[in-house]
């Protein structure tokens, strides 16, 4: 055995983590792919079976409220909520990702008031909220200007409405620094929204201790809650009352069975609902938020980093110098739960590592892209992972 193996088998003994395993559906591939699309919690088929089986099957419309499925937009947003350091009543949860942009930014823009003319999006983005971006500013008369992260405190101004950032950036894997950028966003009087896709479930965001206006995040990645899960949204306790929704659905109105022409919206964070809720991805996502009882997303931060920085370790000692190049930063505090290798044939790379059974992704044109999700990668897998890909490599 090399003397990286032996060493992920220590780590893996000294593990607190280590147990979690067994709260997954798991085989003998590495799976390095739980930031696209997390691994299935164990418990999640069987409840599944029972809320189609018996809450829709045999209760039938009485689950609306005998099985809380009307209330399951705000209770599933407190069960996310201390896993993105939110207090109970700021998130719900519900439509995709992306129209949760769309909701956060219109609303935003509508807060920060009509002498502001400007909004700013992450340049770097994932592409949805580059085109979200760009629509919500032509629909509210704004005009769109994107920057990167590090070149917002310079382009924000009093014309800045609202600023559209990623946590952590899909491709590269790079932390932004969520504390500094939402500070510098009050500083101009504007609204910092973020979007934590790659963040939430994998390091600790601190929504309400850094003062994050809104933020939506997706729950199939690092929460695990299956293909397609419902997003959510979070709207900071003190803006709710000024949240004016641009997609006022009867499920967000103050009285929804009142069926009023008038819309009146409901008080706190459900005004973020919009029309009836996905039940089965909802229900779900509910059973697979369960593996969190007990972790400490702390915990789960300081794995993470272990990870990155063995297979970091792993790859350089078992790769020719020079044939893939990581551009994920070396820094922890710029580094989120996610290794990226530039390699020219990343493609084909890929197909052949998923052959041999090492499971990342690709994202054009050059990146291999391997995400390390605490609560299930061991050291042992990202040993074999980091040798399996200096052989596909050699
Ligand atoms: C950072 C980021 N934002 C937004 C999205 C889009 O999410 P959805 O397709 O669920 O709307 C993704 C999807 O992977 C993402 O990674």
């Amino acid at each position: 055995m090399s003397e990286l193996a032996l060493l992920a088998e220590k780590l893996d003994a000294a593990d607190e983590l280590a147990p979690l395993r067994s709260r997954f559906v798991l085989d003998d591939v590495v799976y390095l792919d739980g930031n696209s699309l997390g691994a299935l919690p164990a418990q999640v088929p069987e409840r599944v079976a029972d809320v189609v089986r018996r809450q829709w099957g045999e209760l039938r419309i009485r689950s609306w409220e005998e099985s809380g499925w009307w209330t399951a937009p705000e209770r599933i947003g407190d069960r996310i909520a201390p896993l993105v350091g939110a207090a109970p009543g700021q998130i719900v949860v519900g439509d995709s990702t992306s129209v949760n942009v769309f909701k956060a930014l219109v609303a935003a823009v509508r807060m920060a008031g009509d002498s502001r003319d400007e909004l700013l999006v992450d340049a770097t983005t994932f592409p949805t909220d580059g085109y979200i971006a760009e629509s919500a500013a032509r629909l509210t008369g704004r005009t769109l200007r994107a920057v990167t992260p590090s070149e917002i405190p310079s382009a924000l101004s009093g014309r800045t409405a609202a600023v559209l950032l990623n946590h952590v950036d899909y491709r590269t894997g790079r932390l932004h620094d969520l504390p500094a950028l939402t500070a510098a966003v009050h500083a101009c009087g504007a609204l910092a929204v973020w979007d934590l896709c790659h963040s939430a479930g994998a390091l600790p965001v601190g929504l309400d201790e850094h003062g994050v206006d809104l933020a939506v995040g997706c729950t199939y990645k690092y929460l695990n809650g299956g293909p397609g899960s419902p997003a959510y949204l979070y709207v900071r306790g003190e803006l709710q009352p000024r949240f004016d929704s641009p997609l006022p659905g009867w499920n967000s109105h103050a009285d929804p069975f009142g069926m009023s022409a008038s819309y009146a919206p409901a008080p706190g964070a459900l005004r973020g609902r919009v029309g009836t809720p996905d039940i089965l991805s909802m229900l779900a996502l509910e059973a697979a938020l369960e593996v969190w009882e007990g972790v400490s997303v702390a915990a789960v931060r300081a794995k993470s980093l272990a990870l990155t920085d063995f297979f970091l370790r792993c790859v350089s000692a078992y790769t020719e110098p020079g044939r893939v190049v990581s551009v994920t930063p070396e820094p922890h505090g710029e580094r989120g739960s996610q290794i990226a290798l530039r390699c020219p044939d990343a493609g084909e790379v890929m197909k052949r590592l998923i052959d041999r059974g090492v499971v990342g992704d690709f994202r054009h044109p050059d990146i291999l892209r391997f995400g390390f999700t605490p609560l299930y990668v061991s050291f042992a897998e990202t040993e074999r992972a980091a040798r399996v890909l200096g052989e596909v490599l050699a």
